[in-house]
């Protein structure tokens, strides 16, 4: 049986195939069968246009779009004589989510996932959800372009699918809380002194998990989990003050939900995101992937410890956010993107990229909610502009 949908090839697109998620998830799809189970109808990327050839050539893609439209011409180069189509630019994004695949890893960094994620979502694909920025910005207005296309949203966060996995359907109403783990990242026992100074190179070292570079900063500045935080609220319709973050630096909890009877139910796994890739693309059914096992004797011990949101003020600014509700969340995400690009190009320092995405939201406070996702855009440009501001302001001052 072909997995997941029977005997038919399942039609699939991979938004984003070139980065982290997106090559973890062709192995994937390669465990399970690759093209004598899976037809992929595009594949997209950015810069890497020679992985992303590569891949169009080694899947038989029908369709390879890279987001860059200067690169246009060396995709068509490098795919010449192939059959494969290929466009470039925001329109070609367009186009690859339009195309008619049923399953759509959504796995683009950042906001740019946004607008191909919700063409797939429009039209009724089952969104495979890596891309967190699209709840965080659009919040329910995305879950519900979701259900209104009629597909199913399944995530790929590792922590949000052990929530996905560990969340009784009927017993929704019994759920007190949601706990969120947490690496801690490179710095967890670091001062904010010694995190003052730190490079990008050294910030993103992570110590479990081998992920994009964004993700990877997020992660030592815990940026990331704030993220997470305002990415649960949305997916699973709770209240900010039922989701908790626990430090727990081995990584093999990768979430929790604890019930109303005293239970709690976790799914555990080594630090693998083909496992949650794995899931979304079988969903509901488990098929058998070549992913390591745990080992409790070697493991021996699992540690925990509370969050310190003095050091990593981001977990404060996502309860601020999903307090203020509205387009906090967007501003929020917007902004720090921003400072994460101001941080890599050694502009700023590690600890300003939190000071600049709680600047700008104190400076748009009085936004009014979205009613459309054109507000989502508008409030997305004006927080980047706003961070730049900063930014700029920063440097003259220093
Ligand atoms: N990595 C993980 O383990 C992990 C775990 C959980 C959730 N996530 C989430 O999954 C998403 C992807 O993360 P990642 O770690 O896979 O990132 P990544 O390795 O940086 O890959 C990002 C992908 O997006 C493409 N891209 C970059 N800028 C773009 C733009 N402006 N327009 C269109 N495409 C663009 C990249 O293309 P090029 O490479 O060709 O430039 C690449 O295909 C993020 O939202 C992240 O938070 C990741």
């Amino acid at each position: 049986m072909k997995p997941g949908n029977g005997t038919d090839l399942r039609r699939i697109t991979i938004l984003g195939s070139t980065g982290s998620i997106g090559t973890n998830t062709l192995d994937v799809v390669a465990q399970l069968g690759g093209r004598d189970a899976f037809e992929i109808a595009a594949l997209t990327g950015n810069g890497n246009v020679a992985l992303l050839a590569e891949q169009a050539r080694a899947t038989g893609a029908k369709l390879a779009v890279t987001a860059d439209d200067a690169q246009y011409d060396n995709l068509k180069a490098a795919l010449a004589g192939t059959g494969i189509e290929v466009a470039a630019g925001r329109s070609g994004l367009i186009e690859a989510a339009e195309r008619d695949a049923g399953w759509v890893m959504a796995a683009i960094v950042g906001t740019a996932g946004l607008a191909p994620t919700l063409a797939a979502a429009k039209r009724g694909a089952d969104i495979a959800l890596a891309n967190k920025e699209c709840l965080v910005s659009a919040g329910d207005l995305f879950v519900r372009a979701v259900a209104a296309g009629g597909g199913r949203l399944i995530p790929v966060d590792s922590e949000h699918s052990a929530i996905f996995q560990s969340l009784e359907d009927t017993q929704r109403h019994a759920v007190e809380r949601i706990v969120l783990t947490a690496s801690g990242g490179p710095f967890r026992t670091w001062s904010r002194e010694q995190m003052a100074g730190v490079t990008a190179d050294v910030a993103r070292a992570h110590p479990n998990w081998s992920m994009g570079l964004k993700i990877s900063i997020g992660s030592a500045s815990m940026f990331n989990k704030a993220l997470e935080m305002i990415e649960a609220k949305h997916l699973f319709g709770i209240e900010p003050d039922q989701i908790e973050v626990i430090v727990h630096p081995q990584s093999i909890i990768h979430s929790m939900v604890g019930y109303n009877d005293g239970s709690v139910i976790a799914q555990l796994g080594c630090p693998d995101m083909r496992t949650a890739i794995g899931y979304a693309l079988t969903y509901p059914i488990r098929t058998k992937l070549n992913v390591d096992r745990l080992d409790f004797a070697k493991l021996a011990r699992l540690d925990f410890e509370a969050p310190d949101e003095v050091r990593f003020p981001a977990l404060r600014l996502a309860r601020t956010a999903m307090q203020r509700g509205g387009l906090q969340g967007a501003v929020m995400n917007a902004a720090e993107e921003i400072a994460f690009q101001a941080f890599i190009a050694s502009r700023i320092g590690f600890l300003d990229m939190a000071e600049i995405a709680e600047a700008v939201m104190e400076r748009m406070t009085d936004i009014p909610p979205a009613l459309s996702m054109d507000d989502v855009f508008a409030a997305d440009g004006e927080a980047r502009a706003r961070a730049a501001e900063v930014i700029a302001g920063k440097e003259k001052a220093a």
